[in-house]
C-alpha cells in the first residue's frame, strides 16, 4: 500500500532545495510526500483534521520543520497530529526543546553537564540576589527564546538592582537565570539524527558580543568534534527524546569540562553559503532523515 508523509519545512537560506531532495530520496522507497502543510490553515470539522485540501488524518507520518513560521495556533495542532500518527520531532520533545528550563532540568536529571541555573518565582528577588553573591556573573535567559534575543548578562549585584524593576514590569511569572560560563566565545553545534552522529560545526562571538548567534553577531567555522563531545551531544538528545538536534555545547574553564547550553529541536541544514564553506553534512543528514521516516512508516503499518 502506498504510503503518504506531510512536509512542513522552512524554504528560506536553502530549506527549499533540501526540501527538493528529501521528497525524492522518499519517492525512491516509494514514499510520497505532500509539502507545505502551514498547520496555520489546519481546520478540524469533527473527526476530521485538513490543511487546505489535505484530510492530515490520512498521512502516515507528518514531518515538521520550520522554526521561523511558528505559531500557538501551530504548536496547538501540533499536539492532535500527534495523536494521529508519528512526528518528527514528537511533540511531547519538541515542546520540550522549545524551553531552555525544561530542557536543562532535565538533562541535569539525566547526569549530563548544563550550564548551573536556577529558576524562581518573580517575587522571589531575595533568592536571584543569593545566587548571585555565589555566582557573581550571571545570564537572565527567557526560556523560550532564540537566537541570542532576550539574553541578558548581569555582571555585578548593581546591575541586578538596575534592572530587577524592568524585569518586575515585564510580565513574567518567573525568573530563570544561569550562571555565567567562562568560556573562549566560540561553541559547538553538533548535530544528531536518529540517534547517530551527522556532523560538527563551530560558531564564535564577534568581537564586541559574548553570544556565539549569528543573529548577534556571531560566524560559523569549521569545527572537528572529538569522542567525547559526540557522547554528550548523543546522550543529550537521547535524554529530550528528540529524533533530529542541534546540541549546543561550549568549554567551561572553570570546571574544565563541556556543557551543554541548550538542545534545537529544529537544527538547520547547511545553508548555500556554509556549504561553499566546508559544511558538507546535509546529504547525510537527509539520508539518516530518511532512513528514520521509512522504518517509523513501517513500525507504524
Ligand atoms: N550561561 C552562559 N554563559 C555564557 N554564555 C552563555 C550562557 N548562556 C548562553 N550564552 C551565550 O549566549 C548564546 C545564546 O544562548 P542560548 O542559551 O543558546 O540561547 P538562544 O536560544 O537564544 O540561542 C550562546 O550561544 C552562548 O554564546
Ligand atoms: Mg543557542
Amino acid at each position: 500500500m502506498d504510503k503518504t508523509i506531510g512536509i512542513w519545512m522552512y524554504q528560506n537560506s536553502g530549506g527549499d532545495k533540501i526540501e527538493e531532495k528529501l521528497v525524492s530520496k522518499l519517492r525512491q522507497r516509494d514514499i510520497k510526500s505532500i509539502t507545505n502543510l502551514n498547520p496555520r490553515y489546519g481546520i478540524a470539522k469533527n473527526k476530521d483534521l485538513f490543511i487546505k485540501e489535505t484530510l492530515i488524518n490520512d498521512l502516515d507520518l507528518f514531518f515538521s520543520y520550520n522554526a521561523g513560521e511558528q505559531t500557538q495556533y501551530q504548536v496547538y495542532l501540533y499536539k492532535i497530529i500527534n495523536n494521529l500518527m508519528p512526528m518528527i520531532n514528537s511533540y511531547e520533545s519538541f515542546t520540550l526543546s522549545e524551553d531552555k528550563f525544561q530542557t536543562t532540568f532535565k538533562l541535569k536529571n539525566s547526569g549530563i553537564s548544563t550550564t548551573d541555573f536556577e529558576l524562581c518565582h518573580r517575587d522571589d528577588t531575595e533568592s536571584l540576589r543569593n545566587i548571585m553573591s555565589q555566582w557573581k556573573k550571571m545570564v537572565y535567559k527567557p526560556v523560550d527564546g532564540w537566537g541570542g534575543v532576550g539574553l541578558t548578562k548581569i555582571e555585578n549585584e548593581q546591575t541586578l538592582d538596575i534592572i530587577l524593576p524592568f524585569l518586575n514590569q515585564a510580565d513574567l511569572r518567573f525568573f530563570y537565570v544561569e550562571k555565567f560560563v567562562n568560556y573562549d566565545n566560540s561553541d559547538f553545534r553538533i548535530d544528531i539524527v536518529d540517534g547517530q552522529f551527522v556532523s560538527c560545526y563551530g560558531r564564535k562571538a564577534s568581537s564586541d558580543d559574548w553570544r556565539t548567534n549569528i543573529t548577534s553577531g556571531g560566524s560559523v567555522f569549521l569545527r572537528e568534534a572529538n569522542d567525547k563531545l559526540v557522547d554528550i551531544a548523543i546522550k543529550a538528545t537521547k535524554a529530550t527524546g528528540l529524533d533530529i538536534a542541534g546540541v549546543d555545547i561550549i568549554y567551561d574553564r572553570d570546571k574544565e569540562e563541556y556543557v551543554v547550553l541548550e538542545v534545537n529541536g529544529i537544527p538547520a541544514f547547511a545553508t548555500p553559503e556554509q556549504e561553499k564553506m566546508g559544511l558538507d553534512f546535509n546529504d547525510k543528514k537527509l539520508e539518516l532523515i530518511t532512513d528514520m521516516i521509512e522504518r517509523k512508516i513501517k513500525d507504524k503499518g
